[in-house]
C-alpha cells in the first residue's frame, strides 16, 4: 500500500497531487488549441442528437452532482441550451418529463452508483439519448448508456473524490466549447481563445498546489471550528458546494455550501466571530458582488479565508486570510479554485485525527439505494 501512495501519506494527497496529469491525460488526444482540434471520440455518432436537443439534463449523485452544476453553467452560457440537473436519486422517483428530444449527461467516477444508474434506465425507457461521463472504464453506468467519455483520471481510491471532479469538468467542458461552436453560439476566435485557456488548465493547477504550506497554517488555525460557511456565486458555486462536501466529509465538521447573495436569507444568522466563512472570490463578473458579500461578512466579525485571484488587493484587504491562485477564464476557475479547498479539508482532516481515505459511513462506490 505504501508503494501504492506513492510517498504520500495518504491516498487523497496523492490523487490531489495528480490532478495536473490527471486533467492532462483527460484533455489529451482529444483537445489541441493550436490547430483549434477538439475531438471527443464518444461523440462522435451522437453529435447530431446533441446539437439538435431540446434540453440537456444533467443527473449525478455526490460530488459528480457538483460537477453537473458547473457543467449547466458551461452549456448554457456557451451553446445557448437549457440545462437541468438532478439529483439521480430524485430524478427517478419523481416522474420526471423526459423523452426523445432530451440528451441526458450521466456523470460517475465509479460507474456504479445505483440511484445513477436507475436515472439512466428511466430516461432510457422514455427514449431519451444517454451519454455517460465516467470514470472507471468497462463499469455498468458505460455499459448501460448510448454512448459516453470517459474521464480518464486514473483510479481513484480515496472515498472523497478529488481528480475525478476536475476530470469530469474537463470533459464537459470540452463537450460545452464542442456544443457551443457546432451550435453557431461560440464564435470561432472565442472558441478558439477558450481551447487556449482550458489548456493552460494543468498548469494553473500545479500553481494552485503551491498553496499547500500557506494552507496548512490556515488549517492550524481552524481545525477545531465546529461550523464553516463556504460562498461562492456564478461559477464558483459549485466550488464553494464541493468545498463544504469536503470537509464535512473527512473532518466531520459541520459545513454549508450556498450561493454568496442567498447568505442573507438564512445562514447570516449563523455569523459570529466563531464562524469561519471560506469565499471564492476570484477575478470574475461577479468579483464586486462577493467583495460586498466579504464586508457583510466582516461586518458581524466572521473569519474570512478568501481564495482569491494572484494580485488581489480589494478582498486582501477585508480578508483573515487569503489564498491566491492563478488568474483564469471564469469558466475554468472551478478547475484551479477547488485546489486549495481540497488540501485544506485534508490539513484539517489529518490535524483531527481522521481516517483521510476511509471516513467512517461513507463509501467509496454506493451500489445500494
Ligand atoms: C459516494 C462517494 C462520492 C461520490 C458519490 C457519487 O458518495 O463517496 O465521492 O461523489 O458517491 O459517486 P460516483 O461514483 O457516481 O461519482
Amino acid at each position: 500500500e505504501a508503494i501504492e501512495k506513492g510517498g504520500y501519506d495518504h491516498f487523497m494527497l496523492k490523487e490531489i497531487y495528480e490532478q495536473p496529469k490527471s486533467i492532462a491525460d483527460c484533455l489529451r488526444g482529444r483537445l489541441d488549441a493550436k490547430s483549434g482540434r477538439l475531438v471527443l471520440g464518444g461523440l462522435r455518432d451522437y453529435m447530431n442528437k446533441f446539437q439538435n436537443a431540446e434540453r440537456i439534463i444533467i443527473t449525478a449523485c455526490g460530488t459528480s452532482w457538483h460537477a453537473g452544476l458547473v457543467a449547466e453553467y458551461l452549456f448554457e452560457e456557451f451553446a445557448r441550451v437549457p440545462v437541468e440537473v438532478e439529483y439521480a436519486s430524485e430524478f427517478r422517483y419523481r416522474n420526471p418529463v423526459v423523452g426523445e428530444k432530451d440528451f441526458i449527461i450521466a456523470i460517475s467516477q465509479s460507474g456504479e452508483t445505483a440511484d445513477t444508474l436507475a436515472a439512466i434506465e428511466l430516461a432510457k425507457s422514455k427514449g431519451a439519448t444517454i451519454f455517460g461521463v465516467c470514470n472507471v472504464v468497462g463499469s455498468s453506468i458505460p455499459r448501460t448508456t448510448h454512448a459516453g467519455s470517459y474521464t480518464h483520471a486514473g483510479p481513484e481510491i480515496g472515498v472523497a473524490s478529488t481528480k475525478a471532479f476536475t476530470a469530469q469538468i474537463s470533459v464537459l467542458a470540452m463537450m460545452a466549447l464542442k456544443l457551443g461552436y457546432q451550435r453557431g453560439t461560440l464564435p470561432e476566435n472565442k472558441y478558439i481563445q477558450l481551447l487556449h485557456e482550458l489548456e493552460a488548465i494543468p498548469g494553473k493547477v500545479e500553481q494552485a498546489l503551491k498553496t499547500n504550506d500557506a494552507i496548512k497554517y490556515i488549517a492550524e488555525e481552524y481545525k477545531d471550528v465546529r461550523n464553516a460557511l463556504y460562498l461562492g456565486r456564478g461559477y464558483n458555486f459549485p466550488v464553494a458546494l464541493e468545498g463544504a462536501l469536503k470537509l464535512k466529509e473527512i473532518s466531520y465538521i459541520h459545513a454549508e455550501g450556498y450561493p454568496a447573495a442567498e447568505m442573507k436569507h438564512g445562514p447570516i444568522a449563523l455569523i459570529d466571530e466563531e464562524m469561519p466563512v471560506f469565499f471564492i472570490a476570484t477575478k470574475d463578473s461577479s468579483y464586486e458582488k462577493v467583495v460586498s458579500n466579504i464586508q457583510e461578512v466582516k461586518a458581524r466579525k466572521g473569519k474570512v479565508i478568501a481564495v482569491v485571484t494572484e494580485g488581489d488587493t480589494q478582498v486582501k484587504a477585508l480578508a483573515d486570510h487569503v489564498i491566491e491562485i492563478p488568474e483564469t477564464h471564469e469558466a475554468f476557475a472551478p478547475l484551479v479554485a477547488v485546489v486549495p479547498l481540497q488540501l485544506l479539508s485534508y490539513h484539517i482532516a489529518v490535524m483531527r485525527g481522521c481516517n483521510v481515505d476511509q471516513p467512517r459511513n461513507l463509501a467509496k462506490s454506493v451500489t445500494v439505494e
